[in-house]
């Protein structure tokens, strides 16, 4: 469900172009269709997510045949409309739909590009809680952005599949609003060959027999979840689970090819989940892990729950970024992916405060070292305002991270780390903004800081000014 982030996501409309026609709908007598809008409001991408409604609840039931690459299933998409709808959309790239019903009563349906629209047999009403299943199957096929983003979606693997969704992947294998304005809690039954494990997000509430020689995991997730932090990862697994020092349980698989890097993940995956507690404040979810598929992406994706790294062994600071994304991203999310710095500056600073703590090297020589040594590319290239076609941008990242140093030396330790605690707090579950985190920063410290944060987040250039 969307968290109300003013001014981010509710306005800006996209361009009309694809709006669902409502064709045939019926329509109460004189009214004029209202259709849901084919995005969510995010400039950057305007056609990612939906407008109309929020998504409460998904729940994905989903065979899948690592032999045949065959998905096939029902996604059950429980939502509250937020404007009457005569026609709505989900997102869905490529996949074949067989049928949509809404309220249990079949429903009409078109694709136009990666736009399912969908119109209901009657009017949904403003306010109303409704339930739309489709069921759909084919081979998905992940998207393939090779300017910046790479491979990702689904992705199918020998032995099953590597899912890594970010930023706008789910729906290359379930319909869904997909974008991070809008979460929603998650329930995953997974149907695969015996001898294949199935891993999703949260926890793993049931394995049962299929019949047939197959097997169905049911994984449910009960926080709220960006779709593009959504997993299916199957194939052959080595799993250990267990509990943290501080009571929270945490699951990890490694590939086969892995097996001798269990051990090391499971006990770092555990030290730093509890680690960052004491830093960030509470966890935010039931569960923590962490999953190593020996697909080579070339990343690893902070999957909610579970990150996963994608054929490598990830040293003890990727660790620390993709747990403190827990923090940053997971709980507390961005409305729209321009303000993608308040992820990856904060858990690229939770790597130099991890390197700090563990006595080497401390966060100023990490500052002082990028602010001398910095490619052009970092000062060319303001981190807050992250691109479609440069998402991941090295300054998002490490310029990211430098103005969170920066800020950190300018209000102090004690106002720093409080106003952390106040952000993964204030926020948790929720959506934000970078202007709602410079608001806060002004009222903890009691300075004003538009200058700074205008320096460092969003005009080019070195900023002259260091503390
Ligand atoms: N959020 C990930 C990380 O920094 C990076 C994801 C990269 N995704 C991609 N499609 N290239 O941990
Ligand atoms: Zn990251």
């Amino acid at each position: 469900a969307t968290t109300a982030s003013p001014g981010a996501v509710a306005t800006a409309a996209p361009s009309a172009k694809a709006v669902a026609t409502p064709g045939t709908a019926v329509t109460p007598a004189g009214k004029p269709p209202t259709v849901g809008a084919p995005g969510i409001g995010d400039p950057d991408f305007p056609f990612d997510g939906n407008g109309g409604y929020d998504v409460r609840h998904y729940t994905l039931k989903l065979s899948y045949d690592p032999a045949t690459r065959r998905l096939a299933g029902s996604a059950i998409v429980k939502a509250k409309a937020v404007q009457d709808l005569d026609a709505f959309n989900l997102d869905l790239r490529g996949l074949r739909v067989d049928r949509v019903t809404v309220d249990g009563t079949p429903a009409g349906f078109r694709r136009e590009g990666d736009e399912l629209v969908i119109q209901p047999a009657a009017r949904i009403a403003k306010g109303a809680r409704f339930t739309v299943q489709v069921d759909y199957g084919g081979e998905p096929q992940p998207i393939r952005e090779d300017a910046s983003l790479g491979v990702y979606g689904f992705i199918a693997t020998t032995d099953g599949s590597f899912v890594t969704n970010e930023p706008n992947g789910a729906k290359t294998w379930f319909p869904s609003n997909d974008h991070p304005a809008d979460k929603a809690t998650f329930t995953f039954e997974i149907t695969v060959p015996d001898g294949v494990t199935a891993i999703a997000n949260g926890e793993l509430v049931a394995e049962r027999k299929a019949g047939d020689g197959k097997k169905t995991f049911v994984w449910r997730e009960r926080h709220p979840m960006a779709t593009y932090l959504a997993t299916m990862m199957t194939g052959k697994f080595e799993v250990r689970t267990g509990t943290t020092g501080k009571g929270i349980p945490i699951y990890t698989a490694v590939d086969p090819a892995f097996r001798g890097s269990l051990g090391y993940l499971y006990e770092e995956t555990k030290r730093l989940t509890d680690h960052w507690t004491t830093v960030f404040g509470p966890y935010p979810f039931s569960s923590t892990g962490g999953v190593i598929d020996n697909f080579t992406a070339g990343y690893a994706l902070e999957v909610q729950t579970k990150p996963v790294y994608g054929g490598f062994v990830p040293r003890t600071g990727t660790i620390a970024h993709e747990l403190a994304h827990q923090w940053f991203g997971n709980s507390v999310t961005i409305a729209r992916w321009r303000d993608l710095w308040l992820n990856e500056g904060f858990a690229t600073y939770a790597e130099w405060l991890w390197s700090e703590h563990r006595g080497e090297a401390t966060t100023d020589q990490i500052f002082r070292q990028y602010y001398t040594q910095a490619s052009d590319q970092i000062w060319r290239h303001p981190p807050a305002v992250a691109r479609p076609n440069n998402l991941f941008h090295a300054s998002v990242y490490k310029r990211g991270a430098m103005t969170l140093h920066v800020l950190r030396r300018t209000i102090g330790d004690e106002k720093f780390f409080r106003l952390i605690r106040e952000w993964t707090g204030a926020n948790r579950h929720g959506n934000v903004t970078t202007e709602q985190f410079i608001r806060l920063a002004e009222e903890i410290s009691g300075k004003r800081l538009q200058e700074l944060f205008d320096a460092w987040l969003y005009q080019p250039g070195r900023p002259a000014q260091v503390p």
